[in-house]
């Protein structure tokens, strides 16, 4: 047999082993990865979504938690992962718009070298405290913080969180303050502030709610525009006295150069899951907000991250927030 024809044999050989991409996809168990500690909200988003997702991919989503620094280390982790759809990230407006901002020498560029996958439910915020605090509602919680400077400490998840970002809106909106106590996950802070090894939080309501409900935390508003159906007796922040509006949404992303026809399977199974009556029962229950289809679509969602990250930089930039 020529030699040309040996490699034209061999070459057909490797292109039937090698299936087209968006075909066999996935053929393994993809990696979610979750860039803060388990127990928090960005962490229960991931295990509800992997789960249904797994489902529609036929495949399982691996859960890995890759903790510290706000999240830098977790999408320094996944933008340097195989561009092949078996390694995808969960984050939000903190882990992948804020930290552009903070973080001056990330090493890698967190808004290009990331491909944004499809958009996720939104966690409006909790201003909340332990029931040890001698306040029943936001102005005794800001004239308690401000009778006692440098006394009362806060939980957040580092510098560019969620946590943080609602602590800076907090200041803004109150001009009141607490020390704050960096976790790697408001997962773990909530448990201190349980236990009043912390005294307050603005936390996101799909974690806070929960334990407010329960009588283990006091809550005094929510950072959305209107009430929220899952707690109606939670008044907003601008009916307690103190306007502020902020809300944590959340998004998948994949490393930049995931092939389009995976990043749209991976969307279409994101749709799907939350397409579910069980889940979107659950999610709304927490507070959350659910986006529509085509805000899941990869090319709103991307549109919506960048105007996110113009809307941020200047607030962030005003605020002298920056991690050297
Ligand atoms: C978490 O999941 O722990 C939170 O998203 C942390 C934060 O951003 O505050």
């Amino acid at each position: 047999m020529s030699i040309k024809r040996r490699i034209a044999l061999a070459a057909i050989a490797v292109c039937l082993s090698v299936p087209a991409f968006g075909q066999a996809y996935p053929a393994k168990p993809i990696t979610m990865i979750v860039p803060f500690a388990a127990g928090g909200p960005t962490d229960a988003l991931a295990r509800i979504l992997g789960e249904r997702m797994a489902k529609e991919l036929g495949q399982q989503i691996i859960i890995e938690n890759v903790t510290g620094a706000a999240g830098t280390i977790a999408m320094a982790k996944l933008a340097r992962a195989a561009p092949d759809g078996y390694t995808i990230g969960i984050g939000h407006l903190g882990t992948n718009v804020a930290n552009a901002v903070i973080y001056t020498k990330l090493g890698f560029d967190l808004l290009g070298d990331l491909e944004p996958i499809t958009r996720l439910p939104a966690n409006p915020m909790l201003v909340v405290s332990s029931t040890a605090v001698p306040a029943k509602t936001l102005k005794e919680l800001v004239d308690y913080l401000k009778a006692n400077p440098d006394k009362v400490s806060g939980g957040t998840a580092g510098m560019g969180s969620g946590s943080h970002l609602g602590a800076l809106e907090f200041n803004k909106a109150t001009a009141a303050k607490y020390q704050l106590v960096p976790y790697r996950g408001t997962g773990p802070a909530m448990q201190d502030l349980i236990a009043n090894q912390i005294q307050v939080m603005v936390d996101q309501s799909s974690n806070a709610l929960p334990q407010a409900q329960a009588g283990k935390i006091r809550a005094y508003a929510v950072t959305s525009a209107r009430r929220s159906p899952a707690m109606p007796d939670i008044p907003t922040a601008a009916e307690a006295g103190f306007p502020m509006e902020i809300a944590i949404w959340n998004g998948l992303w994949a490393p930049k150069g995931t092939p389009a026809a995976i990043v749209d399977k991976l969307a279409a199974a994101a749709t799907a899951a939350l397409a579910e009556p069980a889940v979107r029962k659950r999610m709304q229950e927490l507070g959350m907000d659910l986006p529509t289809a085509n805000e899941m679509k990869p090319a709103a969602f991307a549109a919506f991250q960048k105007a996110e990250f113009a809307k941020w930089k200047p607030i962030l930039e005003a605020a002298g927030v920056k991690v050297e």
